[in-house]
């Protein structure tokens, strides 16, 4: 027959489950199978196992090398990749004085698509093949970014911006239902073909009329298979500007609430500044918070609490919201998740940093049958990677003792140098051999 056979052999780390928070010993939650093989037949993983495969399998040599699901960024913005690393702005002037205006230039559809190719080989450069993207508020950036990853086999989430106030004129949906139609158009053309998805992405509340955000849940109810991303409670400046823009809310989060935006397929980004009553009400509508270490730091916006959102029950997945973010690298973001614990008092294993970025954020996603572990069936999203590059990480990683530690000093001295290769549903989509 002619199935499309191929194994990759190298020191294999997944997780089946969840692994316990703080605990350095993963249990069966790990599942690392150093120096064994990933196979994978026509796109789908089969198995693993340590002796070699047949000679029907074409095989590849990573011995060595660390191989990982390939990482989920749950919060990004394509049109942020011409502003990361701004210099000297909190959220509200950062976004009127660089944000708004690259994403202006996404109205011309040839920069729309160069952006969108650009950004999603970025993403797999840095070991991404799965993503939570924003577009621009323009229908043809979300065209191009469902076009780029449906030509490299991605499962991406995307959706054009809704903004009907508070922004540049040439940012703005005309009225509701230009809007509304926008939104129904790529709907019907992109949402479920292939491995694409549409969310319904209203900016953050100060950016929607009242009016705009019913619309967005009405989208929402009609089709329970749609994803929603958003923002919330990211800065104080924001947040007080939302109590004064929605005064009968009871807080910035209830702005979504209210609107029956708070769904197990809603994706909101950041959530600094919640209480313990939103967190209640993330938790019983099945919403996921993207947590955006690099973010909060360089934007000044605060630190998030992890461990209230995992007491409360709320999902929390990883991002690197660029760009806002610093760096498209999930260990970046993950280093910086560490930090943000530390100055709380906690700690985040490098299994629990691991799990967000890979199976946990495909569970919360509702995506775990598809992606973000080795499970025999899912769609072979893998990247192999260099344990350490250059002298310092290569010192450090021969000295480690134990697993934990091998693979903690891995998250927070590797980034995307450390990148060999990334498959897409068994193809290879990166190679550092091909871009340098
Ligand atoms: N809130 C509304 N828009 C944005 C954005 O583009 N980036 C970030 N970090 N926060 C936002
Ligand atoms: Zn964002």
């Amino acid at each position: 027959h002619n199935a499309q056979r191929l194994a990759l052999r190298g020191d294999l780390l997944d997780f089946r489950a969840a692994p316990a928070w703080g605990q350095l010993d993963p249990g069966s939650a790990l599942r690392f199978q150093p120096d064994h093989w990933l196979l994978i037949e026509n796109g789908r993983i089969l198995g693993t196992q340590a002796e070699a495969p047949d000679a029907s399998w074409q095989q590849i040599d990573h011995s060595g090398r660390l191989i990982l699901p390939g990482f989920i960024d749950t919060h990004v913005h394509c049109p942020q990749l011409d502003v990361i690393a701004s210099y000297g702005a909190e959220l509200l002037d950062w976004l009127n004085t660089y944000t708004f205006p690259a994403e202006c230039r996404y109205a011309d559809p040839a920069v729309a698509r160069l952006g969108a190719e650009r950004f999603l080989d970025a993403l797999l450069a840095h070991g991404t093949t799965a993503a939570v993207v924003f577009a621009t508020v323009h229908k043809v950036s979300a065209d191009a970014l469902f076009e780029a990853a449906q030509s490299r086999g991605m499962r991406l989430i995307t959706g054009k911006v809704m903004m009907d106030r508070n922004a540049p004129a040439a940012l703005l949906d005309a009225d509701l239902a230009q809007s509304e139609r926008d939104c129904v158009d790529l709907i019907s053309r992109w949402h479920g073909r292939g491995r694409l998805s549409y969310a319904v992405t209203p900016r953050f509340a100060p950016t929607s009329t009242p009016a705009q955000l019913a619309m967005a849940g009405a989208l929402c109810r009609a089709d329970l298979s749609l994803y929603m991303q958003t923002h919330v409670a990211e800065n104080r400046a924001e947040v007080a500007w939302v109590s004064e823009l929605f005064p009968d809310a009871r807080s910035y989060l209830d702005v979504y609430a209210r609107e029956g935006l708070l769904h197990p397929r809603a994706v909101l980004a950041h959530g600094v500044w919640l209480d313990d009553a939103d967190r209640a009400v993330l938790a019983d509508s099945g919403a996921q918070i993207a947590f955006s270490p690099s973010s909060n730091l360089f934007l000044g916006s605060g630190l998030f609490d992890w461990v209230a959102a995992k007491e409360a029950g709320v999902a929390v997945s990883v991002a690197s919201d660029v760009g806002g973010g610093t760096s498209l690298s999930m260990q970046r973001n993950l280093l910086d998740g560490y930090k943000v614990q530390a100055l709380a008092g906690q700690r985040l294993s490098a299994w629990s940093g691991l799990y967000a970025a890979t199976r946990g954020a495909a569970e919360a996603l509702g995506l775990a049958d598809e992606l973000g572990h080795f499970g025999a069936g899912t769609l072979a999203d893998v990247c192999v990677w260099d344990w350490a590059i250059g002298p310092v990480a290569k010192a450090r990683d021969e000295v480690a003792r134990g697993l934990h530690e091998r693979v903690f000093a891995w998250m927070g001295l590797s980034d995307d140098r450390n990148l060999h290769s990334a498959y897409v549903a068994g193809v290879q989509k990166f190679s550092r051999s091909n871009s340098r």
